[in-house]
Formats: structure tokens, C-alpha cells, sequence
């Protein structure tokens, strides 16, 4: 009998070889090859038959309709913000984060408007029985008569129904449980994580279906597996969070039909996700007043400024080598601010350990945060408060210099709107002032004089 041709497969990138190899010559990563039977596959992996190649013939630009780019929107408005709109028909999403951060709830509770509008959906999912998904969608006040569930992993299985069905938009909870019949390697392995793209691809460009699949993510942060399938969709969603708070943030990789800068703010409830209205005041709430070590700054995500409270804590310690922990930003930005603060505000930090978090359990890295973050070690360092009215706003380069931020009337205006009234901008953005304003605005240009302002006593 002939030995089955085997292969090699990165489960990381999807790189394959002849013989298994300890590094990945595609990605780098070690030990991440998997031994898979070799598949003999027809073109486009078998998906696209000649007949119906024809329908996806060239057509001219004026030919093409309107609604092939129509958008539906989901009723969630966060989400709607993070599509650029809505959901585009016939597009292909992936919806990534880390088991049990709450894809399926947020999946399910965009079932609801949309079911409302009498549009077909066809929810699979291959993890939960329909008893399971039926539950929850009932819990979350889900009653819709155009919504279909169906427990099932056999994508063969899953085409019929569908061309049966004729559903508009088609929900696939999650692709790392689907299999195809015409691949032997397990579900979740590579091969099978893109034969299964590829299908619902196929399906969804076809026949104009919505398509939404759900992806686990690995603990490094990588979508196990399914990198492939990054490149097939048109949109890949983040949804993350830190299971320990309530706060989930959904955030935009990549969009073929609108910006990636946007993000949605949703607060994880006993009855599903709800929607922050107001993210400002909600990473403010609880903010600690008179206390030394924490400065307010304003961010930018996407269009939407964001304030929010950077917490520092420099204490001395007894070991050679002082810890460096950051929380929710960059860790190597951060060094690189202990390095100028000792550098240039001339204060020894080698002996004390730094602590940095951002409230909330959000995670930025903006440059624009830099000179809160240098405030805040200042501040606990010197232990001296910083006024709890004041916003630090600007980015700090290795001189020491306050350098000019991107949108900074937006976030002198969020901050008015949220009370504050004294601002630290940088002296590059001064023109950014607005004429009448209310709110104290001081530009200073590097970070001794920023120190001066923020440590001084009031
Ligand atoms: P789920 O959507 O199942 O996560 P995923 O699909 O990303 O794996 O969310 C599961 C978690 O959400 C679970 O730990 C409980 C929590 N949860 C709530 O707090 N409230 C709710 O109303 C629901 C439905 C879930
Ligand atoms: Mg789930």
C-alpha cells in the first residue's frame, strides 16, 4: 500500500514543508510544525466551478449596482461606529479575541435589530448545542422569528442548509470547530482553518451573504492558526478586554470598507454587553483625588477623544535591578520616559522600581499619552499630587521636548465638556487653542517646565 504523502505545516502562519523543521523560515516561530496528510486539491481549492465562475464574470464599473456596497446596520451603535457604518452585504468578517471575552454575546445580541428587520440569519455555531444558544439569546431578550440556530461543524452540512435556507446573513461560532470532509487533518488545524475560509468566502462573494465568523486567539495574541485567514476577509474585528473587568473594547484591524482607528466601548453586564455611551466619564469614575502618582490625559482613538487616568508608582527597592511594569501601554515607551525623566529632569530613578497603569483595563499606546506618563512617575517619585483638575496633554521626545499632538481642539473640547479646567498642550499646538475659551490653557515646551506646572503646589 502506498504510504500516505505527508506534510508540514506552521501552525502559526501556514508555512509548508516537505520535512518538519524546528524554526519557521516564514515567521520565525519555533516548534510550531504540525504533521498534516497531504491534500491533492483542484483549483481554488475546489470551491469555484466553471458555472459558476460565469456568474463572477468582469463587469463594468457602471454595471455593478448599488447595493452590492449597502450597508445594514446592526442596532449596536459601537459596533456600527467600528464597521464604519454597519455590516457591508457579502462581506466576509472575522471576529478574534480570547475564549470567553464575549464574541458570541456580542454576535448573538446583533441578532436582535437585525432579526427585527425580518432579515434572515443563520446562527451555527459548533461549540454550544441549540438548546445552549437558544438559552442565552432568550436571557439576553432575544425572541426573533427570523433567526435560525443550528448546532452543527460539517461545512458540507452547512452549505446545504444555506442554499436551502437562504439566509442574509450567515454566523459561523467558531471557525476552529468547522471541517471540511475533503481535508483529514483535525478541526483547528491550519489546512482546515483555510479550506474553511476559503468555502465561506466562496459563499459569501457568490451569493452577496454576510458572512461573520468567530476566531479564538492564542494567549500570545495571534489568532490560533487562522493568520491565513486574515488575508481572505474583508474585515478583522478584536474584541478585547481583561476577563478580571468588566470593560471590553472592540477594535478594527483591518477594513476593506472604512476606517481601522475606530473602537467600540462595551461594559460586560449580568444581561449581555452594553454599550458606553460616554467612555470619558466611565474610565474616570473612581478616580482618586489628592492622591500623588496619577495624571488625566485626553486620547485620541480613531475620531473619539477618550480621557483617561494614567496611574504611576516609583518606589525605592532594596535589589540591584529596579522593575519596570506597565499595565495597558507600551512597556518600552515607558522605559524610554524613565530614561528621559532621569536624563533630563535630572532625577535618579535607578534605584526604584516603576510602576505604570492605565485605569480601566484599556490598553493605548499613543504617544500623546508621554507626558502624563512622565507626569505621573514625577508625581509619585516626588510624592507630590498633581491638581485633579488638570489634563496633560502632548507627546515627549528624547531631548525632553513636549512635541505636538494630532487633533488637539478635539481634545481641549472633551476635556471642557468633562469639566477640567486647567490643560497642558504642547507650545507646538498653540494655534489649537480655541478663541473664548474658559478652561486655562498653558502650551509649555519640554518637561521640566510641564513638571513646574503639574508639581507645583495647589
Ligand atoms: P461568550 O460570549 O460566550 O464568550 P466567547 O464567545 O468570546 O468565548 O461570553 C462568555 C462570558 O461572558 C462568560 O464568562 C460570562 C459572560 N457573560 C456575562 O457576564 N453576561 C451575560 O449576559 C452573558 C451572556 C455572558
Ligand atoms: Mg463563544
Amino acid at each position: 500500500m502506498a504510504k500516505p504523502r505527508t506534510k508540514f505545516v506552521c501552525s502559526v502562519c501556514g508555512y509548508e514543508t516537505g520535512k518538519w523543521l524546528g524554526k519557521c523560515p516564514s515567521c520565525g516561530e519555533f516548534a510550531s510544525f504540525t504533521e498534516e496528510i497531504r491534500e491533492e486539491k483542484t483549483r481554488f481549492g475546489g470551491v469555484v466551478s466553471s458555472a459558476e465562475a460565469s456568474e463572477m464574470r468582469p463587469r463594468i464599473l457602471s454595471e455593478i449596482s448599488a447595493s452590492d456596497s449597502e450597508r445594514t446596520d446592526t442596532g449596536i451603535g459601537e459596533l456600527d461606529r467600528v464597521l464604519s457604518g454597519g455590516l457591508v452585504r457579502g462581506s466576509f468578517t472575522l471576529v478574534g479575541g480570547d475564549p470567553g471575552i464575549g464574541k458570541s454575546t456580542l454576535l448573538i445580541q446583533m441578532c436582535r435589530h437585525i432579526g427585527e428587520k425580518n432579515k434572515k440569519i443563520l446562527y451555527v455555531s459548533g461549540e454550544e448545542s441549540a438548546a445552549q444558544v437558544k438559552l442565552r439569546a432568550e436571557r439576553l431578550g432575544i425572541r426573533s422569528d427570523s433567526l435560525y440556530i443550528m448546532s452543527e461543524t460539517s461545512l458540507s452540512i452547512i452549505e446545504d442548509c444555506i442554499k436551502e435556507l437562504k439566509p442574509e446573513l450567515v454566523i459561523i461560532d467558531s471557525i476552529q470547530t468547522m471541517y471540511s470532509d475533503s481535508i483529514t487533518s483535525a478541526p483547528g488545524s491550519v489546512s482546515q482553518v483555510r479550506e474553511s475560509g476559503n468555502r465561506l468566502l466562496g459563499l459569501s462573494k457568490k451569493n452577496g451573504i454576510t458572512v461573520i465568523t468567530v476566531g479564538h486567539v492564542t494567549k500570545d495574541g495571534q489568532l490560533a492558526g487562522p493568520r491565513v485567514l486574515e488575508h481572505m476577509v474583508d474585515t478583522v474585528l478584536y474584541f478585547e478586554g481583561d476577563k478580571n473587568f468588566s470593560g471590553r473594547i472592540l477594535r478594527c484591524v483591518k477594513n476593506r470598507f472604512g476606517s481601522t482607528n475606530e473602537i467600540g466601548i462595551f461594559d460586560m453586564t449580568s444581561r449581555g454587553l452594553a454599550e458606553i455611551k460616554n467612555p470619558s466619564e466611565h474610565l474616570l469614575k473612581g478616580r482618586p483625588v489628592g492622591v500623588s502618582g496619577t495624571a488625566v490625559t485626553c486620547s485620541v482613538e480613531g475620531s473619539r477623544p477618550l480621557l483617561l487616568e494614567v496611574q504611576a508608582l516609583a518606589s525605592r527597592n532594596g535589589y540591584a535591578v529596579p522593575r519596570r511594569i506597565t499595565a495597558g501601554t507600551d512597556f518600552n515607551r515607558v522605559n524610554m520616559l524613565i530614561a528621559v525623566l532621569e536624563k533630563r529632569a535630572k532625577m535618579p530613578m535607578s534605584s526604584f522600581d516603576v510602576y505604570v497603569n492605565l485605569t480601566g483595563g484599556i490598553r493605548i499606546s499613543e504617544p500623546s499619552l508621554d507626558a502624563s506618563i512622565v507626569a505621573a512617575i514625577a508625581s509619585s517619585y516626588k510624592n507630590v499630587p498633581i491638581a485633579s483638575s488638570m489634563v496633560i496633554i502632548g507627546e515627549v521626545g528624547l531631548a525632553g521636548e513636549l512635541r505636538a499632538v494630532t487633533m488637539c481642539e478635539k481634545r481641549i473640547s472633551e476635556c471642557s465638556k468633562l469639566g477640567f479646567k486647567n490643560i497642558v498642550i504642547p507650545t507646538a499646538n498653540i494655534n489649537d487653542i480655541p478663541q473664548n475659551t474658559e478652561v486655562d490653557i498653558k502650551a509649555v515646551d519640554n518637561i521640566n517646565k510641564l513638571l513646574a506646572l503639574a508639581l507645583r503646589p495647589h
